[in-house]
């Protein structure tokens, strides 16, 4: 079993209020993932959870049992950081048995969990290497190795693919997903990308400053933002947010429209612009503009319209699509229905 349960969480450091006060369920078995920028208190809340650091305010519950108080080793968590944080001298074996053998466990029974650990995460032809002989990669699964051996209630993660090149990372994101299928345990992932937190996910919470924006399924957070920070933070290329007179015309403050719901053409259609760069991907062209009267917008096309810099294109966007938001940048109801 593996819920908690953050109560009325606060957390001052000093004179900063880095979290001003959480509420938040994370269901047993659940993968959920905090995503928010750099120093919005990602890493505070899960060390918070860890027992690593103590609750200014507030109360965590592990299946429904106080552990405020509780040092880290006795909440039954296995915490996976950015930095491996591997013995360099030891083999992966060594490793990966590191915390059995603080624990005196039997030595038969450690090497049936440690190979089974290796067995999951590939790494049963390198248990008598070195970190220092493995990839990146490997060396994050040694890491991970070193928290499923002790079975823990839930994983947490903080940023653990951050030190690792894009195509790795896109595999390790597998991994850890096929891992938490495998596993069914709760894991708790903090991440600033928010593409990890999309394809990841079943959960994702959204952080800004210490506060929760928004908890949602990856589909949810993107069909319905409720206000323009998340609008702006999930998705990418990012929404764009259009102020003024279209805006007005739709009764909102801002309208927001995803690259991906706005249809080009060369002939015609709603809005004018002029190509200032078109960004090649292959399958997709991320085509911004300048448009007249709206100013630079992003649109995602099919890779095969071809466009060039400074060429005219005509966007027309999907209204079933759009987003609306009010002078507080919070969410309206859907576009057409008007206000
Ligand atoms: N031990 C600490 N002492 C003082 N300030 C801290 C400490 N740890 C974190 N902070 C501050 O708390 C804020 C949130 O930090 P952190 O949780 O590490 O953010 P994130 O993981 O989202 O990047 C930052 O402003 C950071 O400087
Ligand atoms: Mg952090």
């Amino acid at each position: 079993m593996g819920s908690i349960t953050i109560r009325n969480v606060s957390k001052t450091f000093g004179e900063a209020k880095v979290i001003p006060n959480i509420d938040l369920e994370i269901n047993d078995g659940e993968f959920v993932v905090f995503v928010g920028p750099s120093g919005c208190g990602k890493s505070t809340l899960l060390r918070l959870i860890a027992g690593l650091e103590d609750v200014s305010g507030g109360q965590i519950l592990i299946d429904g049992k106080d552990v405020t108080e509780a040092a880290p080793a006795e909440r039954g968590l296995a915490m996976v950081f950015q930095s491996y944080a591997l013995y360099p001298h030891m083999s992966v074996r060594n490793n990966i048995a590191f915390p059995l053998k603080m624990a005196n466990m039997d030595q038969a029974l450690i090497n049936k969990k440690v190979e089974g650990a290796a067995k999951v995460l590939n790494l049963t032809d390198y248990l008598d290497r070195r970190p220092g002989q493995l990839s990146g990669g490997q060396r994050q699964r040694v890491a991970i190795g070193r928290a499923i051996v002790r079975e823990p209630s839930a994983f947490l993660f903080d940023e653990p693919l951050s030190n690792l090149d894009a195509a790795l990372r896109g595999t390790m994101r597998l991994e850890i997903s096929d891992l938490h299928y495998q596993l069914k345990t709760t894991m708790v992932y903090v991440t600033h990308d928010q593409i990890e937190a999309m394809t990841m996910a079943d959960k994702i919470v959204v952080l800004n400053r210490g506060n929760i924006e928004q908890v949602g399924s990856p589909l949810e957070l993107y069909k319905s933002p409720r206000n323009l920070f998340v609008a702006g933070f999930i998705g990418s290329p990012r929404m764009n947010l259009i102020e003024g007179d279209y805006a007005r015309s739709k009764n909102a403050k801002t309208v927001g429209i995803r690259p991906e719901h706005l249809l080009p053409s060369k002939q015609s259609g709603l809005w004018r612009g002029t190509v200032t760069v078109a960004e090649h991907l292959g399958a997709d062209t991320f085509l911004h503009a300048n448009v007249d009267g709206l100013g630079p917008i992003t649109a995602r096309v099919d890779g095969e319209f071809g466009v060039k810099h400074g060429e005219t294109v005509y966007l027309t966007p999907d209204e079933s699509k759009l987003h609306r938001f009010d002078d507080k940048g919070l969410a309206l109801g859907p576009a057409l229905t008007g206000a």
